[in-house]
């Protein structure tokens, strides 16, 4: 075990708890393996980056944190992976479908190939799909259950993001608020959460950012920048009973960005 430590048994809030966190390896599944292990829940990391993923494991603790090689997109590994919850640690209680890519930013539509918007398709909506079906199959039995996806502001705004991103962002709102629906009857909930843009591996890459670049983004919100930890803290509001009557919400965590048009606003920069 490593430096980590848990809080204080009164402070944690999800105590007991079981999560399954995909992509969990990096950016914000990592932050979010972090915040959840702090506060007392049992973390499956599930990601295809073995190494990484294990050298989380060994920083938090290795009794309450496991490492499953899962790609999201393939669904005996998502199958895997939840079983592998429960005949570790007896439940499951929290899905963070949070494993995504952005594709290739290709800006005109005739440079984009089939293949290259299935595959994103494939990670982020099929992903968060069968991690939902996976989760709910041994959820609906328990009458209990928090799933979470990570979406983005790519899910309610358009040409932020490129096109296969935004249509599997969008997708999975739509995934989200059935899936709220139908396991609402089974005390399950169902919700998203939706960062702008948070500086991680994919956002390095996909969008050749760094933190100078990122500061320099558009934002409503002067003075601050959205990072992981940000977006773990919403993740854990949702994964715990502070947010037992929320269901079916997209949680957009983009400081006031999607509610101005930026070539019409009548408040001075
Ligand atoms: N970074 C941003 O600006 C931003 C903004 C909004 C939403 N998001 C979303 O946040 C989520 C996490 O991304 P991040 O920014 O932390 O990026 P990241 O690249 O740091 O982490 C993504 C993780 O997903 C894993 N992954 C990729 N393909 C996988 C697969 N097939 N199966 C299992 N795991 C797989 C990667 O190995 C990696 O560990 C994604 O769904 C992304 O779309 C990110």
């Amino acid at each position: 075990m490593g430096s980590f430590s848990v809080l204080p048994l009164a402070a944690r809030r999800l105590e007991g708890k079981v999560a399954v966190i995909t992509g969990g390896a990096s950016g914000i599944g990592a932050s979010t393996a972090r915040l959840f292990s702090k506060h007392g829940a049992k973390v499956i990391i599930a990601d295809i980056q073995d190494e990484l993923g294990h050298s989380i494991c060994k920083e938090l603790n290795p009794q309450s944190t496991t490492f499953v090689h899962c790609d999201v997109s393939k669904e005996t590994d998502v199958e895997n992976a939840i079983n592998h919850a429960v005949s570790t640690y007896g439940k499951l209680d929290i899905m963070h479908n949070n494993a995504g890519i952005s594709g290739e930013v290709k800006y005109n539509i005739l440079d984009n190939t089939q293949a290259d918007f299935e595959h994103v398709l494939r990670i982020n909506v099929v992903g968060a799909f069968l991690g939902t079906k996976h989760a709910a199959r041994v959820m609906i039995p328990a009458r209990k259950g928090s799933i979470i996806n990570t979406a983005s502001v790519c899910s309610i705004i358009g040409a932020v993001g490129p096109h296969a991103y935004t249509s599997s962002k969008h997708a999975m709102d739509g995934l989200m608020k059935n899936t709220a629906v139908e396991l609402g009857h089974f005390g399950i909930r169902v919700n998203n959460v939706s960062p702008y843009v948070v500086l991680t591996q994919m956002a390095k890459d996909g969008m050749n950012l760094d933190e100078d670049g990122a500061s320099r983004l558009y934002s409503n919100l002067k003075g601050k920048f959205l990072k992981p930890e940000d977006v773990a803290d919403a993740a854990l509001f949702l994964a715990s009973d502070d947010s037992k009557y929320v269901s079916g919400h997209n949680l957009v965590l983009d400081g006031g960005f999607n509610v101005v048009n930026s070539g019409f606003c009548m408040y001075p920069q």
